[in-house]
């Protein structure tokens, strides 16, 4: 199963739907990062807090989860995960990692149960694919995450009501790793870091989400230890979403129960 298979299906479903997503304003331009939508739903493109970096992996949970846990506690810096219940693993499968990335103060999000393009289901779907990995986090941390990631960053109106009703916050990235696109190549992902914290007027800048993916190997265990190390040597705070965004810990997970009884 940890196949390049479905990492080129997912690769391949990417670039896909790609085509179908919101488009993705320049966030250097765009002075809103942080945007309230139509609906209730907030979408972060970008930390608002300058000198902070979020570094975000999707997909997971998966056989690099605790590795990638360990290389982000001798290092004692925070990240996100955006968890889906069953694309690459089980969540039930890998539910110690679940409860470890929890207990350890990471930022745990969700990515959906199991990675469709939300804009092309029916409203009724999209909320199943929120209420099965909620119900999975409570099951396993006793609560469940507030900040999502879209798949693919696929958005459209009736996806930014049904996650504003849901009390959601989207969170898009300002950085791609392409990690997607090129797995096994460590410098193309790791380029990406190098040339955002080499430039020392970005750590005055409200600082940046970057997207890369935990089950990919060389991302969690090799290109994640060094893009740490050359952020925190260059002066940066390397944090989870809410923190770059200045949201108090206490507002990533609720444990309110919202009705979803209008889409059955
Ligand atoms: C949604 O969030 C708002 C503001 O944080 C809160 O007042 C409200 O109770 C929440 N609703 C649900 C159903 O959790
Ligand atoms: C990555 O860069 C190093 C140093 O420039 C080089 O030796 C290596 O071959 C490169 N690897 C790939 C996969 O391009
Ligand atoms: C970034 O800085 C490191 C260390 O100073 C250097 O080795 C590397 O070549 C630089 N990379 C880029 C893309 O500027
Ligand atoms: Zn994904």
């Amino acid at each position: 199963m940890p196949s390049f298979f479905r990492l080129a299906t997912i690769a391949a479903l990417f670039t896909a739907t790609l085509v179908s997503a919101v488009p993705i304003s320049d966030p250097n331009s765009n002075p809103s990062f942080l945007q309230k939508r139509a609906g209730g739903a907030t979408v972060v493109y970008r930390c608002t807090i300058p000198g902070t970096i979020a570094i975000t992996f999707d997909d997971g949970p998966f056989i690099y989860t605790n590795g990638l846990l360990d290389i982000l506690r001798s290092r004692n810096v925070k990240a996100t995960f955006f968890f889906n219940g069953n694309t690459y693993g089980r969540i039930e499968d890998f539910a110690a990692s679940v409860k470890s990335a929890y207990e350890d103060g990471h930022q745990v999000a969700s990515h959906t149960w199991d990675h469709k393009d939300l804009t092309t289901l029916s409203p009724g779907e999209a909320v199943e694919e929120l209420t099965k990995l909620e119900d999975a986090f409570r099951g396993i941390i006793g609560v469940r995450p507030t900040y999502m990631r879209p798949p693919f960053g696929s958005l459209n109106q009736p996806v930014l009501d049904i996650l504003g009703q849901r009390n959601y916050t989207a969170v898009v990235w300002s950085q791609d790793t392409q990690d997607w696109a090129h797995p096994d190549d460590f410098n193309a992902s790791y380029q990406v870091y190098e040339q955002l914290l080499n430039n020392t007027e970005n750590l005055g800048q409200p600082g940046h989400i970057v997207l890369q993916h935990e089950v990919n190997q060389v991302t969690a265990l090799q290109i994640a230890p060094m893009a740490i190390d050359l952020a925190l040597v260059r002066g940066y705070k390397v944090v989870t979403v809410g923190e770059c965004l200045g949201d108090p810990k206490n507002n990533w997970y609720t444990t309110s129960v919202i009705d979803s009884t209008i889409y059955d």
